[in-house]
């Protein structure tokens, strides 16, 4: 990308961190989604923002740099030099609990606190909630509502969990609600199943077989926790529903914009691509795309030609000048090393051509309103100076 290009796109990536109020992190798994939902939302404490980054099962050096040290639901302000924020910018990071939103959600729709009670240590609800596929997505989306009710903050970043493919996060609140809308579950709402006595008249012999050996096997105690599980969801399937709408109405927002993380590998071009496609159909914002860990541009300068040269004319003579400071013992360790170190610099500039082809040819005609490049850094990010740079790369594209 040329310089001009790379600028304007980043341009727009820094608006989205001075501008939006709900950030998403999402992309394949292992590109550096949770990396990059902290540094956005170091970006934007540093441009004066509140910021919170709600962070799903960070790395153990991440979370600790954060001051996240165990599983902790309520934000928790990270430790930040004051010269490095503009005036009013403010850090904050929690991780996700999944279990805690889960019960928090059902008190929220259950009639009384004795019903939110009895779901809350049913075995059912419990194995459910942290089991049912989708859960952890849509749980970090019912904790982002929250979050944006209480309005205690600018910007919200929110993380999403390594799922097997990107879309999962978005298909999650209709995956939920089409759980509580299935047949069988509906079939055991109806009246009188609730006792549990009912349970094999309404679903059917395979079922009633099915419950026969699930109750010689489990026990009745288990099978009377699952139609009481029923029994009490059914007055707050409307309530749930309705949630779920509410979360997809947030994320729809324009001031909500999704920033897809990838690599420059194929298979995760290929899913932020899709990713990209699937926000359009659904009228929902990208703010841009962020290649993550890509090799920076190695330039060709003239100092290099000149080494090349020096070493080819070298291996041509096969002998040397002792007068020509630039000319090499043939075969001598520092000729090997020369010859080498050039060898290197070749396989380092192929790589990064061959990553921003294929960064190019991933993206192929679909609309990318920002796209940054953010530089393999030595080492892991697990420390604030590492956030530091990313954060740095984000709004401006350059490292430090
Ligand atoms: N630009 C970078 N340079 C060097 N290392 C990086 C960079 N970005 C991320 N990493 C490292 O890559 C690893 C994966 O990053 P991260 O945990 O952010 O990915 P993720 O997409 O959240 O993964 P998952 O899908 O498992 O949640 C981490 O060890 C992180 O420190
Ligand atoms: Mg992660």
């Amino acid at each position: 990308m040329t310089p001009t290009r790379q600028q304007a796109a980043q341009d727009s990536l820094a608006e989205a961190i001075s501008d939006a109020h709900i950030l998403v992190t999402t992309g394949a798994g292992g590109v550096g989604k949770t990396t990059t939902a902290a540094a956005l939302g170091l970006a934007a404490a540093q441009q004066g923002r509140r910021a919170l980054v709600l962070t799903i099962d960070p790395a153990r050096r991440l979370a600790q740099a954060m001051g996240l040290d165990g599983l902790d639901d309520a934000p928790t302000q990270v430790a930040l030099p004051p010269e490095q924020l503009a005036s009013g910018g403010e850090l904050w990071a929690m991780m996700l609990d999944m279990q805690t939103t889960f019960d928090r959600l059902i008190e929220r729709h259950a009639t009384s606190p004795e019903e939110a009670a009895a779901i809350t240590s049913n075995r059912i609800y419990r194995q459910l909630s942290s089991t049912l596929s989708g859960t952890q997505e849509y749980m970090a989306m019912e904790r982002l509502h929250e979050l944006h009710e209480e309005g205690a903050f600018d910007l919200l970043v929110i993380d999403t969990p390594p799922t097997r493919s990107a879309l999962d996060f978005l298909d999650a609140p209709k995956r939920m609600t089409s759980f509580l809308e299935g047949r069988l579950l509906k079939l055991l709402l109806k009246p009188g199943v609730a006792a549990g006595r009912g349970i094999g008249k309404v679903v059917g012999a395979g079922a009633t077989a099915f419950m026969r050996v699930a109750g010689r096997v489990t026990g009745m105690e288990l099978l009377q926790d699952l139609a009481d599980f029923f029994r009490d969801f059914e007055g707050m399937y409307d309530g749930f529903k309705q949630r779920a709408e509410e979360v997809l109405a947030l994320l729809r927002d324009p001031r909500s914009r999704f920033v897809v993380v990838t690599s420059a590998e194929p298979p995760p071009l290929r899913e932020a691509r899709f990713f990209l496609e699937r926000l359009e159909q659904e009228g929902l914002h990208a703010a841009g795309v962020v290649v993550n860990r890509i090799r920076p541009e190695v330039p060709r300068d003239p100092s290099d030609a000149g080494l090349t040269r020096a070493v080819r004319s070298l291996q041509e003579a096969g002998g040397v000048d002792p007068d020509a400071p630039e000319h090499l013992e043939p075969g001598s360790s520092d000729e090997l090393a020369l010859a080498g170190a050039l060898q290197l610099l070749g396989d380092v500039r192929n790589l990064a051509a061959r990553q921003r082809r294929d960064v190019a040819a991933g993206l192929f005609g679909v609309e990318v309103p920002a796209l940054v490049e953010v530089p393999l850094l030595g080492g892991d990010v697990h420390d604030l100076d590492g956030l530091e740079r990313i954060a740095g790369t984000l709004l401006t594209g350059r490292t430090r």
